[in-house]
């Protein structure tokens, strides 16, 4: 069977662009492939330094994860630092890996860009990924398109060991959905944490109801039609909808009279029930941090003892074993 993997990192409460855009297809590939997922919580140390803010992320990653359907008797699930095996292994592709190859790659080189003094994690960043990725001898990693210079790096260094040291790492292939909508947030810009534009996924109703209603529209009066295909409430509430109810919505849009502020109060309560039983077992997590620690711990245990045969031939090729 296929291994699939992929991380996210812990940098704040997941939004409905995370779940569109990444955790719902993790949740569907359990059913498919060997999959393994993890939290990239030494990743996010390269922009946040709130060890606080770190540690809560982490669990309430994991408990979304877990909440949204994550199963970890199907799945291989564990936080990235429970494994401290991938430090290794990122040091010794660190050794092989070009200056100029990690110069280029994007993060680095617009921060630069920006006068922003990078540190070296964020410098090596790439090298952690690839770690991520070999020591578990992943065939697939789906990613967005902005990690797709990540994989074709990951992808360099993998040739690069198994031409010095003999075929050990296996080249891991990048699945990157180029359809993958990418779910605007409430400006219309990328929903992103970092924009402070993001619908979450478990909040309070009336933070919901707070979102929801800043979703920016246009200024077209109500006795007008109004353009589904160029509004952004348009584009949030179709996640929520069957196509019939869209074609229905779409109607509305067209005849005149109707208000954008009704369609966000129904947007509100959509959202509401779509995500209520997660939000029930998102609360029971919560309620019980022990169970998920555990359950991230016996998956740090998978994790490591599928890592333990390539990190050995790495260390036997590389000459570590004397
Ligand atoms: P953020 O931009 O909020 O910091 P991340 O970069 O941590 O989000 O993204 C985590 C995952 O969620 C990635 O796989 C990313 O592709 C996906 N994702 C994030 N925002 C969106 C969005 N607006 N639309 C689609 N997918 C998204
Ligand atoms: N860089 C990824 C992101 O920001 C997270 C990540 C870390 C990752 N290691 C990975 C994704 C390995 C896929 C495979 O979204």
């Amino acid at each position: 069977m296929k291994r699939v993997l992929s991380g996210i990192q812990p940098s704040g409460a997941p939004h409905i662009g995370n779940y569109f855009g990444m955790m719902r297809q993790m949740v569907r590939y359990q059913e498919q492939a060997d999959l393994f997922a993890f939290i990239a919580n030494y990743h996010a140390m390269t922009s946040l330094e709130d060890g606080g803010a770190l540690a809560r992320g982490t669990f309430d990653v994991a408990a979304a994860f877990l909440a949204l359907g994550l199963d970890p008797d199907k799945a291989t699930f564990w936080v990235q630092s429970d494994v401290p095996e991938v430090q290794e292994l990122t040091w010794v592709l660190s050794t092989i890996a070009p200056m100029g190859l990690l110069e280029r790659c994007h993060s680095y080189k617009d921060k630069v860009a920006k006068g922003i003094q990078p540190n070296h994690g964020l410098f090596a960043y790439p090298v952690l990924m690839a770690a991520d990725i070999l020591l578990y001898g992943a065939h697939v990693v789906p990613v967005g398109k902005d990690q797709k210079q990540y994989l074709e790096v990951t992808r360099d260094l993998a040739v690069k060991f198994n031409h010095l040291y003999g075929d050990v790492l296996v080249v891991p292939e990048p699945e990157i959905d180029e359809d993958l909508a990418v779910i605007p947030g409430t400006d219309g810009q990328k929903m992103s944490k970092s924009y402070g534009n993001t619908i979450d996924i478990f909040t309070t109703k009336k933070m919901l109801k707070k979102a929801v209603m800043s979703i920016v529209t246009d200024a077209t009066p109500i006795e007008e039609p109004k353009d589904p295909d160029r509004c952004n409430l348009f584009a949030l509430y179709r996640l929520f909808t069957t196509p019939d109810e869209l074609a229905a919505l779409r109607e509305r849009y067209l005849a005149p009279g109707m208000k954008y502020s009704d369609v966000k109060k129904e947007l509100v309560e959509r959202i509401w029930t779509f995500f209520g039983p997660h939000r029930d077992r998102y609360q029971w997590f919560q309620d019980h941090p022990d169970d998920v620690r555990d359950i991230l711990r016996a998956g740090a245990t998978k994790a490591r003892a599928a890592a333990a045969p390539i990190l050995d031939a790495v260390r036997s090729r590389t000459g570590l074993v004397y």
